[in-house]
């Protein structure tokens, strides 16, 4: 138990604050992945990308849960304003949600349409960025 909590940095794996930040690494390496492959940096394979979109859009609706309600005592990149604005932070998680579920309403019908999978991926992104922008401290 000591080895697994030092593996991760001190934070309990189990704690909300470990189970939240595994789900955003997770949902960090897949958004890489489908913007890599829109990108060029990685090659582009449609069956791929259809299945990540998936799981991109079942990511983003799980970090929300494991914010309590009431902040604990975690040393946290999570500014204070996630629970003094526990709205604005449902809303922009909300955004996020509504952004991946485009994403995948856009790789229902082949063929896919890579110009508008790059501006879904681009919307994904600014969701990240903007709810990081304002509720995480660098
Ligand atoms: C509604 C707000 C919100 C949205 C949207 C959001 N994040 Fe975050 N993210 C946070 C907060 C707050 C933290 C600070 C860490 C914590 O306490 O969980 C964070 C932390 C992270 C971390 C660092 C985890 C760690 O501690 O190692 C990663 C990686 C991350 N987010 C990726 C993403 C990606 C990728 C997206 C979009 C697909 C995204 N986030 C969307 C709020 C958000």
């Amino acid at each position: 138990m000591v080895m697994s909590l030092a593996a991760c940095g001190g934070v309990d794996p189990n704690s909300p604050q470990g189970k939240r930040t595994a789900i955003f690494k997770e949902m960090l390496s897949v958004s890489e992945d489908l913007g890599g492959m829109l990108r060029g940096r990685i090659a582009y394979d449609e069956a791929l990308f259809v299945e990540k979109a998936l799981e991109l859009e079942v990511l983003s609706q799980q970090p929300w849960q494991h914010f309590p309600s009431v902040k604990g005592d975690e040393k946290t990149s999570a500014r204070d304003d996630v629970w003094q604005q526990q709205e604005r932070f449902q809303e922009l998680a909300r955004v996020l949600e509504g952004t991946t579920a485009r994403l995948v309403a856009s790789t229902t019908q082949p063929p896919l349409n890579d110009s508008v999978l790059a501006l879904r991926v681009q919307a994904i992104e600014d969701a990240c960025e903007s709810c990081h922008k304002e509720f995480r401290a660098y």
